[in-house]
């Protein structure tokens, strides 16, 4: 079997991080999502691995290069422009020759990887599963009606759901899916949709069989949802300490410091991890929070949050929380008068201030 992550796309509800990054590469528990995706395909046996890129192709280029450094051999295939999931199927069709295939949104998550589903659907002859999960607002994904072990429908974003029954972005094919794919149309959003796709298997006859998971899934799109995936990969780690931490510093709990991180007169309580060079002076770095490579927390106190690469915060007095900050942010106490809030912020940025 093959592999095909799909990682172009704008990333519109995690502006203003994507404007810059590829939401892919966000790091959750300082990983970037995408080498979750990448790994759960290896750990499947899946090595030889497409990835279809877009706009911020150059950065997962970089960041992933050959594959070599996750046991795989990676193929990138260009998008020219974001046209549906359906079209990155597509155009991948010449990789993926007359093999069945696992397709995975490169911003999906599930805790317990794919081992047995995809074990599963090679042993069972089906021409395409799904993997479902019960969600309280099935209104804002793919939906299938289930009937035993066979999927009679399927539809995208439906106002009125015929269940509860998200379909998850990770979904195994068999050839037939590129027949299906001449057969559909562009939809509202003008994207060629992976659920008609789908849609077609089924009034084809084919068989589409379901696999409703039940450990968490996580589709990282949004802010919140990205904090919840952070706090759910940290609770699961080990404790370890590969930087520096001083007499005067206090670590709880599961606590992960990176190579070259210095810990100086600060508290951590775990779940919580401090990212390479990074360094934490008199501050609380509270559970959930992720603070990747290279960052100044210095007098300040942060929890549940994820800051990414080269940011500073400095003298900041009140408690940060459930926040998401991009690379190089600054944030820090205004240095002379007036004393008053200086912003300098792009875009599409949320300050909540007390
Ligand atoms: C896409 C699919 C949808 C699926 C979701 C899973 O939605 O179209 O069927 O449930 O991924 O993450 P999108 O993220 O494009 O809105």
């Amino acid at each position: 079997m093959k592999g095909l992550i799909l990682s172009g796309g704008k990333g519109t509800r995690l502006r203003p991080i994507t404007y810059t990054g590829a939401k892919q590469l966000v790091p959750v528990a300082n990983k970037p999502v995408l080498f979750y995706a990448i790994e759960d395909l290896v750990e499947a046996g899946i090595t030889d691995v497409g990835i279809v890129i877009g706009d911020t192709g150059d950065q997962i280029r970089a960041a992933v290069g050959d594959g070599s450094q996750f046991g795989a051999r990676v193929t990138y295939i260009p998008q020219e422009a974001p046209l549906g999931l359906a079209h990155g199927v597509k155009i991948s069709q010449d990789f993926l020759g007359e093999e069945p295939f696992v397709l995975f949104l490169g911003d999906n998550f599930i805790r317990d990887g794919i081992v047995p589903l995809v074990e599963e659907f090679r042993t069972s002859g089906a021409n395409c599963q799904l993997l479902l999960y019960r969600v309280p607002n099935p209104e804002a994904f793919g939906v299938a009606d289930v009937r035993g072990n066979r999927i009679l429908k399927v539809v995208e974003k439906p106002q009125i759901p015929p269940s509860d029954l998200a379909i998850i972005g990770i979904y195994m094919f068999d050839h037939h899916v590129f027949e299906a794919i001449r057969e559909i149309k562009p939809s509202a959003r003008g994207e060629l949709e992976i659920t008609d796709t789908i849609q077609v298997l089924i009034d084809w006859g084919l068989t589409v069989v379901p696999k409703i998971i039940t450990g968490w899934w996580i589709d990282t799109g949004k802010h919140a949802d990205m904090l919840e995936a952070n706090r759910l990969i940290l609770e699961t780690q080990e404790p370890a300490t590969h930087g520096m931490v001083d007499g005067k510093s206090q670590i709880y709990g599961r606590v992960v410091i990176q190579k070259g991180a210095e810990i100086r007169n600060s508290v951590i309580r775990g779940p919580a991890i401090i990212g390479e060079e990074t360094q934490v002076i008199d501050s609380y770095i509270g559970p959930f929070t992720s603070i990747y490579h290279h960052c100044l927390i210095e007098g300040s106190e942060i929890e549940h949050s994820i800051i990414l690469e080269n940011s500073r915060v400095v003298d900041v007095p009140h408690r940060i929380e459930e926040s998401l900050i991009g690379r190089n942010v600054e944030i820090s106490r205004s240095p002379i008068k007036p004393r008053a809030y200086k912003f300098m912020l792009g875009d599409y940025s949320k300050v909540g201030i007390l």
